[in-house]
């Protein structure tokens, strides 16, 4: 395991975690922008969590609460760090925000073809259900 800080995001550094997530994450989503970030990090500061080795930005989870459930975006590492249990900690930084807030089961929303993510979700002890479907509506 590698001398990594984890940390929670600070104000101002929306630009940065959107330019990490477009070098690292899977695909992007609707909040992906200056409001959407911006607006996370206001609401929730604890939220937004991230790792860094030797001062750079090498991977983000959200571990979102909102008083009911516990759900987890935007696990992400950078393509030349992975495989050195970055997710992994920032999963455990995510549990450990949970069980503080008095949490009781993460969800993760995992694309089907993405294996390397599954991988990862299932070593960190996260079990795929298969009798859901998601369902959205966009407002706007
Ligand atoms: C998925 C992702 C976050 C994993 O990050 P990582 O830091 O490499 O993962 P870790 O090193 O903590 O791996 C933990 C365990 O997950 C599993 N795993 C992770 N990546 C894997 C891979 N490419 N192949 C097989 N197993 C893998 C292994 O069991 C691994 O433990 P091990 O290395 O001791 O065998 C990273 O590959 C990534 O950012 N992918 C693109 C974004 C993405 O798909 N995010 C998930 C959205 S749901």
């Amino acid at each position: 395991m590698i001398d990594l800080q984890i940390r929670t995001a600070r104000a101002g550094e929306a630009a940065t975690v959107l330019s990490f997530w477009k070098a690292a994450a899977e695909g992007t989503s609707i909040t992906d922008d200056m409001d959407g970030v911006t607006r996370l990090i206001e609401r929730d500061p604890e939220a937004l969590i991230l790792a860094e080795y030797e001062g750079r930005l090498v991977g983000s989870v959200i571990a979102g609460y909102d008083g009911w459930r516990c759900s987890l975006y935007r696990l992400a590492v950078l393509p030349s760090h992975r495989r050195r249990g970055i997710a992994s900690a920032l999963l455990e930084a995510a549990e450990r925000r949970f069980l503080a807030v008095g949490g009781r089961r993460g969800d993760a929303m995992v694309l089907e073809a993405n294996e390397r993510a599954r991988r990862a979700w299932a070593a960190a002890g996260y079990q795929r259900e298969d009798h859901w479907r998601r369902w959205v509506k966009p407002f706007a």
